[in-house]
């Protein structure tokens, strides 16, 4: 974000901010004065410890798994370690989380909800092309791949023959805000082409088990009531935990 754009958010006393790349010191005080909560999105301990140092209210912890800009670590270990590193702040787990398995998961490592991107990239009302939504549809379990070539950070994606092409070249990325402009023209011509399948399309591992397009209140639903399966019928059942006298 810009700065001008966080002088909007701190002029119109935004209720939740959340912070993905970077960190919102800068305006934390202001933020916080406006009773803005504060929420920032992580990929290790280094930066949640970090965020958490500064008075973030919730800490995003999102594992590599994530679609979008992401780290090297998976939610499983990722979650415990800054849970335990960032106590007592609260921490939401990210990454991978796309049903009710998940996000009973999630849970059970600690974190107090979840953050979920491409379980929802699927919707309805998901703001992106239908043959994007399609090919998040279409992806298994290995069809993403992390990428500099669009943004100039690692980013996952659906992956294509263009994205193969650029990590077999060797080439390195510029930096994020060049590496854009430096494929603006290739953007361009991948567009005139109709070769749609080229473009930039963030999304995670949780592709491979997204498999028709519903409205977000369905996806929701499911996810919560599956996890409330888990959690009060499935596990009890299955698990006879005798905690220590
Ligand atoms: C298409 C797409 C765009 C995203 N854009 C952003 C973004 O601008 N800022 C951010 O902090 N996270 C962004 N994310 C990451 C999400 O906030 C979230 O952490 C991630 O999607 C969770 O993992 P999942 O995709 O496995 O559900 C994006 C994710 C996707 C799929």
């Amino acid at each position: 974000m810009s700065d001008a754009q966080m002088e909007v958010v701190i002029e119109e006393k935004i209720a939740v901010f959340a912070s993905g790349l970077g960190s919102p010191a800068p305006w934390i005080d202001r933020l916080k004065a406006n009773g803005t909560k504060i929420l920032c999105l992580v990929g290790n301990v280094k930066n949640a410890k970090r965020v958490a140092g500064i008075g973030a209210d919730a800490v995003v912890a999102q594992g590599t798994e994530a679609g979008g800009h992401t780290g090297r670590i998976a939610t499983f270990a990722l979650v415990p370690q800054v849970i335990d590193a960032v106590a007592p702040t609260p921490v939401i787990a990210a990454g991978g989380i796309a049903d009710g398995r998940g996000l009973a998961a999630a849970l059970a490592l600690g974190a107090v909800g979840v953050w979920c991107g491409t379980a929802f990239l699927v919707a309805e009302e998901a703001n992106q092309p239908t043959t994007q939504k399609q090919r998040v549809l279409d992806a298994g379990d290995e069809d993403t791949k992390i990428t500099r070539l669009y943004s100039g950070k690692t980013m996952r994606n659906i992956n294509n023959p263009l994205i193969e092409a650029w990590e077999s070249s060797g080439l390195q990325a510029l930096p994020m805000g060049l590496q854009g402009l430096l494929i603006q023209d290739l953007v361009y011509s991948v567009r005139q082409s109709g070769r749609e399948d080229l473009l930039m399309n963030a999304a995670g591992q949780a592709s491979g088990m997204l498999t028709r397009i519903r409205p977000a209140a369905d996806i929701l639903h499911d996810m919560v009531a599956g996890a409330a399966e888990i959690l009060g019928r499935t596990l009890p059942a299955r698990v006879t935990a005798v905690p220590e006298a």
